[in-house]
């Protein structure tokens, strides 16, 4: 059986790379329909050795498609995802608008595809720096248990998209040509907050707006994401997950300095080692001794997460300190969108049930 597969966001930077993804997995697809907002409609966007003539979305866009691969914001997943599910598509959901809907997985397929399983239609794919996060953790949660987990992250600028990314680039033009380039900041932190600041040479400890307590948005998506995903069906409800996100001026690649607390005092780093070196999802660079550890650029264009510096706090006994680095894009977004719907695939769960809250 070959599906017809909409993408929904073509144009995006996500988008684009969804369809690249599409085109090198193990999909079986018929026809596949490239969709943006009006603006875009009539363009052309590359796919495969050819191109697609990017076509405008609205709710009578998804006849006939089996499958959306969907990276066009939260306000547009929130219309037009129902309209989808209704018309017979399962939809797998880059936006962060379904995550925690009780009707909604949120899959990371190597940590949880079991919950694919009661999908209703609609499938979310977890934040960027959610989902290198636990791609480590719940390998080190598996054999040890995890008390604690602490976050500092220092994501790249393509989290915000298209427009974040030129508007780095320009700003560290005009700084290099000795110009002012506070005037250049239009886009980040947020583009609806009120101020915005150059990343350009800076660091910008806000990722999303401000909620209760001083915490930011992105701060308890990362929180509630991963405790949902981790724990979901494991009865573990008592981890403690906290943490900061801070953008820097990297183009592509988050990175992620992670304090845990396992389970098990006598946990060495060693162990910890060998369990994500026998993971296929992750790629262990870690030896001082070489200078190796991961980096955004070499992580730019790579499927799996990168883990390394992994070394035991000096003064908890089972608390260790890691790395981890993976393409936001990518792993962080349209490979986990198009690995999301492989699985789909393979375990023959591309339709709609009878009973789904959203058609
Ligand atoms: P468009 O290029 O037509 O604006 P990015 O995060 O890189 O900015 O990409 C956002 C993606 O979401 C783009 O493909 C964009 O299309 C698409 N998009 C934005 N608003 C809508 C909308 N109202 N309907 C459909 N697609 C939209």
């Amino acid at each position: 059986q070959a599906y017809n597969v909409a993408v929904l966001g073509a144009t995006g930077a996500v988008g684009r790379r969804i369809l690249d993804q599409l085109a090198k997995s193990t999909i079986p697809f018929d026809q596949v329909k490239a969709l943006a907002s009006a603006r875009s409609a009539g363009q052309t966007v590359p796919f495969k050795d050819g191109e697609l003539t990017v076509e405008e979305a609205t709710e009578d866009s998804f006849a006939g498609v089996d499958i959306v691969l969907a990276s066009a914001g939260g306000s547009t997943s929130k219309a037009l995802a129902p309209a989808a599910v209704k018309a017979g598509a399962v939809v797998v959901d880059n936006s962060s608008y379904w995550r925690m809907n009780d009707n909604v997985p949120l899959v990371v397929p190597e940590v949880n595809s079991a919950a694919l399983k009661d999908h209703q239609g609609i499938i979310a794919n977890p934040n960027c720096s959610t989902i290198q996060l636990v791609v480590a953790l719940n390998l080190v949660f598996e054999k040890f248990g995890l008390k604690q987990v602490i976050i500092s992250t220092y994501q790249a600028a393509s989290g915000a998209g298209k427009a974040a990314m030129d508007e780095v680039l320009a700003e560290a033009q005009a700084r290099l040509l000795g110009e002012d380039m506070a005037d250049l900041a239009h886009v980040l932190p947020v583009k609806g907050d009120k101020k915005h600041y150059p990343l350009a040479f800076n660091l910008l400890p806000q990722i999303d707006v401000f909620e209760e307590e001083g915490y930011t948005h992105e701060e308890y998506k990362m929180i509630h994401e991963t405790k949902k995903i981790i724990l979901g069906d494991k009865n573990a409800k008592d981890i403690k997950v906290t943490g900061t996100a801070v953008r820097v001026p990297v183009m592509i690649g988050h990175g992620e300095s992670v304090y845990i607390e396992t389970g098990d005092e006598n946990a060495t780093a060693d162990q910890i080692r060998a369990i994500l070196a026998d993971a296929d999802q992750v790629v262990l660079q870690d030896d001082p001794a070489t200078q190796t550890y991961p980096q955004p650029i070499l992580a730019e264009g790579r499927r799996e997460t990168f883990v390394g510096r992994i070394r035991p706090d000096l003064e908890n006994p089972g608390a260790f300190h890691l790395w981890v680095v993976s393409d936001n894009l990518l792993k962080g977004a349209a490979w986990n969108t198009v690995e999301i719907a492989e699985r789909l695939v393979d375990m023959d769960l591309v339709r709609v049930p009878d009973q789904s809250t959203f058609a």
